[in-house]
């Protein structure tokens, strides 16, 4: 594995944490970045931690054009004793080589993964909050550097990460979220690249989430492209309905992002005794189901969002409240106990989560 360079803040320099009860997704980083290089000739190289700070690119730099771009997200977790810990970070690293692998962009070992997170993660551990619900929130990117405009799949790439504390990943808290279904846009088509995690897939679905939000709805569900009949997932959360007693989410045909939580989500269900099915459902029997009462809980599921209660649905202008609008028990519940496993606080049948520790005593 490529050695990691390390330059550490000197401590005096190190900025201040910000208030644990004032996080806003995404808007404050931690003191250090991890940055590699590619090229034809060297492969990846020069993986190095440095203090965080801006990235000096031309504005020919191909990814700016083209968006040959792919991230991921994934989190932190530390506890009241003062572990931290990694949840299921592999798979993520096998998702950012899928996504790598459909947009031509080289991919990177699972070891230059993992030891990078960890890494970093180890040095910038005090940023990591402990309140239930908060965490760290990492975001590796691999970035096309060519500085020609031609289209074409670069030669040269940028993989970095960067580390956020987090809270809630909505800005009003935790909530049920009002969703409104997209009825012109689509996210996704069959043969596109729904199912992987790339930038295009989110700048396309900003003006659905635009009209969703000027109507006063936090969030889009999205249609099959082909039908329009389909329910797919969230954008930023995979989607899951209790309807008699069963936990149904739509399966992964292609055009929905294979999401952790979401494989998570099931694991845990099953375990909570609940029957899971895996199956396409209508946007029809969604709403019919809603209508007759015989919904009982719809919630979604994401690395950012954890769990996180849909508390009404909006179609064709048609809204309907999920049960009285409040969160439902088993979410609740799912949410309690994945995050209880992620912060080291319950047990881990499934061997999900990984201590970070300091680099001598951490695994290979
Ligand atoms: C995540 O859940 O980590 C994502 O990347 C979703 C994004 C909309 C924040």
């Amino acid at each position: 594995m490529l050695p990691i360079r390390v330059t550490q803040v000197p401590e005096a320099a190190r900025r201040p944490k910000p208030d644990p009860d004032k996080l806003l997704f995404g808007h404050t980083f931690s003191d250090h970045m991890f940055l590699a290089e590619f090229t034809p000739e060297q492969g990846w190289h020069s993986a190095r931690i440095e203090p965080y700070g801006e990235l000096s690119l031309p504005p020919s730099t191909i990814a700016l054009h083209y968006a040959q771009m792919i991230f991921e997200g994934m989190k932190a977790y530390r506890n009241e004793a003062g572990e931290v810990y990694l949840f299921r970070w592999r798979e993520n690293a096998a998702r950012f080589r899928r996504s790598a692998e459909r947009l031509r962009i080289p991919p990177v070992e699972m070891s230059l993964f993992g030891e990078a997170i960890r890494r970093l993660v180890w040095l910038d551990r005090d940023w990591v909050p402990t309140a239930l619900g908060s965490s760290l929130y990492i975001r590796p990117v691999i970035m096309a550097t060519d500085k020609a405009i031609g289209m074409h799949a670069s030669n040269n790439y940028l993989f970095f990460v960067i580390c956020s504390p987090t809270a809630s990943y909505f800005p009003k808290g935790f909530y049920s979220v009002s969703i409104r279904v997209s009825e012109e846009d689509v996210r996704a088509v069959q043969g596109g690249t729904g199912d992987v995690k790339c930038a295009g897939n989110y700048s396309g679905s900003l003006r659905a989430l635009a009209e969703a939000k000027a109507k006063g709805f936090d969030q889009v569900l999205w249609l099959d492209a082909q039908e329009r009949k389909y329910v797919e997932e969230v954008g930023s959360m995979n989607i899951f309905f209790k309807l008699d007693g069963t936990i149904i989410t739509p399966p992964l045909s292609g055009t929905i992002l294979p999401g952790v939580t979401r494989a998570s989500v099931l694991e845990l269900s099953a375990e909570l005794g609940l029957p899971v099915e895996e199956r396409l459902i209508s946007i029809d029997e969604v709403m019919e189901t809603l209508e007759s009462g015989k919904m009982e809980e719809i919630f979604g599921a994401g690395t950012a969002v954890a769990i996180a209660p849909v508390g009404s649905l909006s179609h064709k202008g048609h809204c309907i409240t999920v049960g009285n609008g409040s969160p439902g028990p088993t979410a609740m519940k799912l949410r309690e106990r994945l995050l209880t496993l992620q912060r080291g606080e319950t047990s881990d049948p499934y061997g999900w989560r990984e201590q970070v520790l300091a680099p001598e005593f951490a695994p290979n």
